[in-house]
């Protein structure tokens, strides 16, 4: 999981590379490195770190001319982060060198294979391993680049996107993907090449994307050449015109792509149902779902599979499906399912859930549905994503680029789009009533200006952040449709802050965790007016009576859980199924300004990356 760019044409090299590795530091920040070519000679340099302590390092260690150049930003896979495990890795002549983005899994054999042939290797990265093999079979067979490259591809399993450049063929770069995605940008002459659009939206909107098994050569002043890497043969190239800019990826004013994307989530859930929720007509308009509605119709049940938050969004659908449509779900992580030889039948539906689209767990889960049979429907934000294409059928959230590593965003939209699944089922089946379907679009439209009046609490929740920032433990309580969201409360404080969170059903509470409860235990407790509001107070009441500190999630107005909690936080009333999209709200402000009282690296917290495209 690693972002690489890279850039052949007149201009510049050196700032395209590091302005868009900068970009990429969502993919991975534990090193970087980057590759020029000056006319005459390669130079290298790599440094364990931030791009930023790249850049410092290339000021004093190499020039920064040329106009062809590779880079890399690395999350350490195959060997600790360092500066020599760090990418671009060069081949023993040291002519070849190559980014990659991905797992080589027969590394270590075709390692031992080289290895007997007089191959050294520097590193303990995988990466080094296929440019030696390139190399070899290069000079073996005395074949031009792009062919010694798929015949190495050939030999290799795993995943990658790759980019390899020969000083003795400098005009020229081969790139392959398999599994990891690769994006090609068509300028006027010239050619951009990285893990998704962004480094190179201000000099173009023509964009490739390289589908599996493909493979091409850039090369100055000529056309794109991709072919297939099995069979050779040739691919048309597939150009497509980009709508995202450069604004919509850059932190617009805010501290940091987190507050940003929380700040953002009013229109994002407006972009996910634009367009599909037609509240006058009363219809809700969804191609992927209307062109297989029998499929939907006819499940004996819908299995989610998904990870973290996407897998709590999972967990919300899970009580609307069957609460409105009376679908039986079953909700699944992803890394659970794959390997517990699930019983899988031609009658369920699969719902993918992912924002990235690229989440190695979740794409195993699919291929496996789709190997029994399944039906598969993918939830996806990142348009073109593996999981996008490899589903049968899907829709977007639209919720735009998610930067920040935890996601917030994202989470909300999937929720949106699958409320809006749920209700389009249940109208199909009959399951509701014709005054009640219309209500919740109704409702459902409302949601976007109820999410602009949570954020309103900001310096509220603040407040409350200061008085806590210092805990050591958290619990998370919510009940029902509140219960997911009280899960998603605590991953988002544990991930950023790196204080320890527990969410728990409310009644649950008394089956264990009741135990840790004393005056130093802030709790966190979800009490919507809706939800089994007098259960949960009498929970809120259990916390007091053992000094725990109570933090209530409320209707706006609720007067009597502000009279038993430490403090309150108000939220717009709303119909309970839709209540998790508001309750969610200050959660992800709390955790956020937790993290940022506490100095963390809120947009890229320590060993996370924003994709996990390894197991
Ligand atoms: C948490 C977070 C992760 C992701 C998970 C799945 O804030 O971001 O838990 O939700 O890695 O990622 P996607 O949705 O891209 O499949």
């Amino acid at each position: 999981m690693c972002g690489i760019v890279g850039y052949i044409g007149h201009r510049e090299a050196f700032p395209i590379i590091i302005e868009g590795l900068k970009r990429l530091e969502y993919r991975g920040y534990d090193s970087a490195g980057i590759a020029l070519y000056d006319g005459k000679d390669l130079k290298v340099c790599k440094a364990k770190g931030k791009v930023a302590d790249l850049e410092a390092r290339v000021d004093s260690e190499i020039t920064k001319n040329g106009t062809i150049g590779i880079g890399h930003t690395r999350w350490a896979t195959h060997g600790v982060p360092n500066d020599v495990n760090a990418h671009p890795h060069s081949s023993n002549s040291g002519d070849l060198v190559i980014i990659h983005n991905g797992i080589i899994e027969n590394y270590v054999s075709l390692k031992k294979e080289l290895s007997k042939r007089g191959y050294i290797f520097k590193s303990d990265t995988d990466t080094e391993v296929l440019i030696n093999l390139i190399e070899d079979i290069k000079l073996k067979e005395n074949l031009k680049l792009g062919k010694a490259v798929q015949v190495a591809l050939n030999q290799v399993v795993g995943a990658y996107a790759i980019a390899v450049f020969d000083k003795k063929k400098p005009d020229e770069i081969v790139i392959a993907k398999l599994g990891s995605p690769l994006a090609v940008g068509v300028g006027d002459n010239e050619f951009f090449i990285a893990s998704d659009a962004s480094p190179f939206i201000e000099y173009t909107k023509n964009a490739i994307y390289l589908e599996d098994e493909e493979m091409a050569i850039v090369r100055i002043n000529k056309p794109i050449k991709i072919r297939k890497i099995k069979d050779d043969s040739l691919v048309d190239p597939y150009i497509q015109e980009l709508q995202m800019n450069l604004e919509q990826i850059e932190k617009g004013g805010y501290d940091h792509f987190m507050l940003k994307e929380i700040y953002e989530q009013p229109d994002a859930i407006r972009d996910t149902y634009r367009g599909r929720l037609l509240v006058k007509e009363g219809i809700i308009r969804m191609a992927g779902i209307d062109d297989n509605i029998e499929k939907f119709i006819n499940a004996d049940r819908i299995i989610i599979v998904a990870c973290g938050t996407s897998w709590h969004a999972g967990l919300v659908a899970e009580y609307i499906f069957e609460d409105i449509a009376r679908i039986p779900v079953e909700v699944e992580y992803a890394s659970e399912f794959r390997y517990r030889n699930p019983v899988i039948t031609k009658k369920d539906v699969v719902i993918a859930i992912s924002q990235s689209g690229e989440t190695a767990d979740t794409l195993a889960a699919i291929k496996l549905a789709k190997a029994n049979g399944a039906f598969v429907f993918g939830v996806c934000n990142v348009v073109g994503s593996t999981i996008a294409r490899e589903t049968h059928a899907g829709a977007y959230t639209h919720a735009g680029p998610e930067i920040g590593v935890a996601s917030t965003k994202a989470f909300t939209t999937q929720i949106t789009l699958l409320t809006l699944i749920a209700l389009k089922l249940a109208k199909v089946k009959g399951e509701i009533s014709n005054s009640d379907y219309r209500y919740h679009l109704q409702e459902l439209e409302l949601i976007p200006e109820k999410v602009a009046k949570a954020l309103k609490s900001e310096d509220h929740i603040k407040m409350i952040a200061e008085k806590y920032k210092n805990a050591k433990n958290f619990l998370y309580l919510g009940r029902g449709y509140n219960f997911p969201v009280a899960l998603e409360g605590a991953l988002k404080l544990k991930e950023i802050s790196y204080i320890h969170a527990e969410g728990y059903p409310a009644a649950e509470m008394k089956h264990g965790p009741i135990a840790l409860i004393d005056e130093n235990m802030p709790v966190v407790v979800i009490a919507t007016k809706k939800g089994h509001y007098e259960k949960v107070v009498s929970n809120i009441e259990e916390i007091k009576a053992r000094q725990g500190k109570i933090i209530g999630i409320v209707t706006e107005g609720d007067e009597n859980v502000k009279s038993l909690a430490d403090y309150v936080i108000e939220v717009p009333e709303s119909l309970e199924s839709l209540s998790p999209l508001l309750t969610t709200i200050p959660l992800q402000l709390l955790s956020y300004h937790i993290a940022v009282m506490l100095n963390r690296n809120v947009d890229q917290p320590r060993n996370l990356a924003k994709s996990v495209t390894v197991e």
